[in-house]
């Protein structure tokens, strides 16, 4: 029987941190086997935010990174068709047709646009067309290669239940095209930042990359936010919600040396210099055999561009497929070539 197939992706941001392997490569590499994943970087997305020649610009080496990246994590290119949102035509397509099968005020009420507005600081009356249709642009990703399964964070889920509702319309208007996606959250909680405030992120400046050597991981845990009641070592420390101990948790494997660290702290009888040292040697063991992977990969000149027009080419059969399933269902198929 074939395989199910998963759409999942994230937009051109460049190379990825700890926050993306635990909330979602890790989910990645544990379905690359069992169902046919598509992995879609988003650089159409990008532009409802980001939109000039500079950004634009930045855009192939981001790709790269992010593709870098999840090889190195272990994402296998074999199994798995990375490609990129703009190489594919037949988006545009979809997108089009898309449009026409969902409401103004449904997209205008989802909390996650407003959220995307204010972080690119976009006026609430100077919302772009193109933001308004990002959920909508990304039902065409996922019914493209007509997925089964999207795995995507929180604050994705409202788009592939708009997937869904386009999907259903499209079906009920036209006959049978796309299965009715399901979608996937994992219930990871989300990482903190290196300095505690809020999640993860680029912007913040409180990541640490996959990409980052031992020296640089060692530097940004020893820099790194605890329990800022706890000004001495032999204070009786707070365990719960303090970032070093939950990326014990995320990263060191060995539970016993974790459960005891985590006792001393709570009773003043460990120093943070400890339970740095050993965290920065968790995460530094956790990455080391990505960064033989990724060393690899670097080695050989071009590979990375090799395996991205590979999966825009597998993708590109995919979506040519779909798109005349599309036309055909919906009678739009008339003065297409000019027969002599
Ligand atoms: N919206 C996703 C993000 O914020 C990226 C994305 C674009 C995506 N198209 C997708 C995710 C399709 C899952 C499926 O990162």
């Amino acid at each position: 029987m074939a395989k199910k197939r998963i759409l999942t992706g994230d937009r051109s941001t460049g190379k990825l941190h700890l926050g993306h392997y635990v909330g979602s490569i890790a989910n990645r590499l544990r379905l690359q086997d069992e169902y046919e994943m598509f992995l879609i970087i988003a650089d159409l997305h990008m532009l409802t935010t980001k939109q000039t020649r500079e950004d634009i610009a930045a855009a192939p080496q981001n790709i790269r990174d992010q593709v870098l990246d999840q090889l190195a994590a272990g994402i296998d290119p074999e199994k798995v068709t990375f490609y990129v949102q703009s190489a594919v035509k037949e988006i545009y397509q979809l997108n089009l047709i898309f449009e026409m099968l969902v409401t103004v005020p449904r997209l205008s009420r989802l909390p996650s646009l407003k959220d995307m507005a204010r972080n690119a600081h976009i006026e609430e009356d100077q919302m772009p067309f193109g933001l308004l249709g990002y959920p909508v642009l990304q039902a065409g990703d996922i019914l493209l290669p007509r997925a089964n399964l999207v795995p995507v964070g929180k604050d994705n889920e409202a788009h592939v239940e708009i997937t869904r509702e386009i999907a259903r319309r499209f079906n009920f208007l036209y006959g049978e095209v796309f299965p009715i996606p399901d979608v996937m959250v994992p219930e990871v909680g989300t990482l903190p930042g290196t300095d505690g405030q809020g999640k993860m992120s680029k912007s913040l400046g409180n990541a640490i990359w996959l990409a980052d050597d031992a020296k640089t991981v060692e530097q940004k845990v020893r820099g790194m936010y605890t329990d800022p009641n706890r000004v001495r070592a032999d204070i009786p420390g707070k365990v719960e919600g303090n970032p070093v101990f939950m990326y014990h948790d995320a990263f060191n494997p060995n539970i016993e040396e974790v459960d005891d660290l985590k006792d001393r702290y709570r009773l003043g009888k460990v120093g943070d210099v400890e339970v740095k040292r050993k965290l920065a040697a968790a995460i530094n063991n956790f990455l080391e055999p990505q960064r033989e992977r990724r060393a690899t990969f670097e080695a050989r000149p071009g590979f990375i561009d090799e395996i991205i027009h590979e999966g825009n080419r597998r993708m590109r059969a995919v979506a040519e497929e779909t798109v005349r399933m599309v036309e055909a269902a919906m009678g739009l198929t008339y003065f297409r070539d000019q027969k002599a």
